[in-house]
């Protein structure tokens, strides 16, 4: 029997990552948490975004699952040490591939990079940027308005528009050319920043990153069946149902909330 691989985010947003790792492995069982009870992680102390995360990855494991992938940027960018220290499976951030990707794509070696406040405050990202391209200048900066615009779907909406004016107003200037999309939400406001970069800037998705660092990693699938798709969540299923068929594209979704939070902590 196939073992499937497990996905957390902080809540919805981490289902851009979902979808391309479905994408990439049609056959492979995928099993998401999202932590919408306690989503957003990103302004939250390191302390208690590794607390959280610790007890995610414990609820995947006894899942049975063969690799743990951190979907959210702030999980990854704080708590992924601890982590790999808690599985004995292939745990993967979104960071490191992430940079991979800079590497590959910028020629002039200015990068900008936007996330939320945790990841920024992290370093993580100018750390494994800087670990690939020494004499690079990366610039960083905390947009924590665009989760929940993203969340409430305005994504081709005047304010957001507004916000990501401001977000890379000073990017603009420091001529970079390439952006990392550092947060799960970003990808879903890709045209927005295309269109206030313009063409010439690389946008770095985290989402294509981490599923081409999983290719490199896994083992062919064994099976040519589709891969089954499960998902749980600490609240509001519906809401979550209801963002997760408009960004996945998928109806009617294998949907189940955890409602004792002991349990699955122990
Ligand atoms: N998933 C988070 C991230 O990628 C964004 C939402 C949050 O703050 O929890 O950093």
């Amino acid at each position: 029997m196939t073992k499937p691989i497990g996905i957390f985010d902080s809540g919805v947003g981490g289902l851009t990552v979902y979808k391309a790792i479905r994408a990439a492995f049609p056959s492979e069982d995928l099993i998401y948490f999202g932590d919408t009870a306690r989503v957003p992680y990103g302004p939250k102390s390191h302390h208690t975004v590794i607390e959280y995360s610790v007890q995610n990855a414990r609820f995947l494991l006894q899942k049975g699952i063969k690799a743990l992938v951190v979907a959210c940027n702030t999980a990854s960018a704080v708590a992924l040490p601890a982590l790999q220290e808690l599985a004995q499976i292939p745990v993967i951030g979104v960071i490191e591939p992430g940079a991979e990707m800079v590497a590959q794509l910028s020629q002039n070696q200015k990068i900008g990079v936007i996330g939320t406040e945790g990841t920024i405050r992290s370093g993580a990202y100018t750390q494994a940027i800087l670990s690939l391209l020494p004499n690079a200048q990366v610039f960083s900066r905390a947009c924590p308005l665009l989760v929940p615009l993203a969340e409430e779907g305005w994504l081709d909406h005047p304010v957001t528009r507004l916000v990501v004016k401001d977000c890379l107003g000073e990017y603009k200037e420091k001529g970079i050319d390439t952006l990392v999309l550092g947060c799960t939400h970003y990808p879903l406001l890709k045209a927005l920043f295309a269109e206030e970069l313009g063409a010439g800037v690389n946008l770095v998705d985290s989402a294509d990153a981490i599923a081409l660092h999983l290719k490199s990693i896994l083992p062919p699938c064994d099976t040519q069946r589709l891969g089954v798709d499960k998902f749980y969540v600490s609240d509001n299923e519906e809401k979550f149902h209801q963002l997760a068929s408009r960004i996945l594209g998928m109806k009617n979704l294998q949907l189940q909330r955890l409602r004792l939070f002991e349990s699955w902590f122990e």
